[in-house]
């Protein structure tokens, strides 16, 4: 059986080690764990999601203060429509942290950002057209377009002048889903440089409904692969969901895909941002511990440890500080289920709300511990420590064991001393 660095993926002129590490939001795909992956001549995915909280974390930047400053008054107010990004922060923090980002970068990868559709920050073609923007005129070099697929996002950028140079590349759950977009694009003259098909044992949201358990990636790819085959489209398509070994991902690349697309592994990875004793619950979780449930307030499924201090958390939304899931009329499912719980329980100090959760709040407090569906094997990738904690691995370690390993093999990191 062959192994993945049997195999390239070509974009355009770039000819990469078919391993791209996708896009984990509120900077858990750090800038450090994408430009390992560009190190390593794969590809790299750093964040877009709430960005102003990441450049305040990692670049001593205030906006987020400046925000809440200008809309405090409105912090008791159930009607959230007042809370408006301004255009030129969202620019200015995203130019800053894809630019810090890519002036690091070495080797032959790329690194992309991770643009989901879903933050609709009160006005979502505005912000959407602002951060696709900001990341092209910073030098990213792909785009890759998430979750809540926005069918004419294309077309927000074709003036830009890299409009047809960076890579744009799109996440799908299933044919339709890329018949309609590929309809809605054909205007503009510009198709997908890659097509991301992610399957039902991916982490964070998910392109299913609780019937997931009903899908299987292989049948998806293989769909879309004939599909694009038949139309004459020569895309390159990237499954991502469930990929663990080194041989799964050797599977799917004999199988006609381009590459894979891989996250759960690299939450353990030392460049992973979510904090290290909240690695330790990816470590211990046994598959029992794992659920996907509603309480997203996107409205999509979303999968994630059942012990995540998010779940049920009543705490009042702090959307004049965050805001990024206020729709076009700057409406929240998490602040609807709040005041009803709220109004349910006049004087209670706190409430619980178990249907929604205040999204923004834990991803930014790393509270929502979403997973893919395979991290309960994540013990045994690495050793247990006579203290009882799992030793975490190095996102290089991680990025080979895909690249080189066979027959299901998942290599052990080198023992730390003890
Ligand atoms: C912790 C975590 C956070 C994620 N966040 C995002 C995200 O912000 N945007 C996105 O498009 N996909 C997100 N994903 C999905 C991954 O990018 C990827 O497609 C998928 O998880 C791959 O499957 P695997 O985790 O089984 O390898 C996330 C996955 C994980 C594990």
């Amino acid at each position: 059986m062959k192994r993945v660095d049997d195999f390239r993926l070509r974009l355009g002129k770039h000819e990469l080690v078919p391993i791209m590490i996708g896009g984990m939001g509120v900077d858990i795909s750090t800038a450090d764990l994408a430009l390992e992956a560009a190190r390593l001549g794969g590809v790299g995915h750093i964040s877009d999601a709430m960005i102003k909280t990441v450049t305040d974390r990692r670049y001593k930047t205030k906006f987020v203060k400046e925000k809440l400053a200008l809309y405090k008054y409105n912090a008791e107010n159930e009607d959230k429509s007042p809370v408006k990004f301004d255009l030129g922060k969202i620019a200015e923090a995203t130019r800053l942290h894809v630019a810090s980002t890519m002036e690091r970068k070495q080797g032959s990868g790329l690194v992309f950002v991770n643009c989901m559709e879903k933050l609709t920050m009160n006005a979502p073609k505005e912000t959407l057209k602002v951060r696709m923007t900001a990341a092209l005129d910073a030098g990213i070099d792909g785009i890759t377009l998430a979750a809540g697929l926005h069918l004419g996002s294309f077309a927000l950028i074709e003036d830009h002048p890299r409009f047809r140079d960076a890579k744009l590349g799109i996440i799908v759950s299933s044919v339709r889903a890329l018949q309609l977009f590929l309809k809605k694009s054909a205007r503009t003259n510009r198709l997908p440089d890659y097509i991301v098909v992610e399957g039902p044992l991916a982490g964070g949201h998910l392109g299913f409904g609780l019937d997931w358990a009903q899908y299987d990636l292989a049948t998806i790819v293989a769909e879309v692969i004939k599909y694009l085959q038949d139309e004459h489209l020569d895309i390159p398509v990237i499954p991502a969901g469930g990929i663990f070994t080194g041989s799964d991902a050797a599977g799917f690349l004999e199988a006609g895909a381009a590459a894979v697309q891989v996250a759960t592994r690299f939450t353990v990875a030392k460049e992973c941002g979510l904090p290290e004793k909240v690695q330790q619950e990816y470590f211990k979780a046994s598959e029992e511990d794992i659920e996907v449930n509603l309480i997203s307030p996107t409205g999509y499924p979303m999968r994630m440890l059942k012990g995540s201090p998010a779940i049920g958390d009543g705490i009042r939304p702090n959307c004049e500080a965050y805001g990024y899931l206020l729709d076009a009329n700057g409406k929240c499912a998490y602040v609807t289920a709040y005041n009803r719980e709220v109004a349910a329980h006049p004087g209670a100090r706190k409430v619980s709300v178990m249907d929604k959760t205040c999204l923004c709040t834990h991803m930014r407090n790393f509270d929502l511990w979403t997973c893919g569906q395979l991290t309960y094997r994540l013990k045994d990738t690495t050793y247990k420590l006579a203290d009882g904690s799992y030793q975490i691995l190095s996102a290089e370690h991680i990025f080979k064991d895909y690249q080189f390993s066979t027959d299901q093999k998942l290599a052990l990191p080198e023992q730390q001393p003890a």
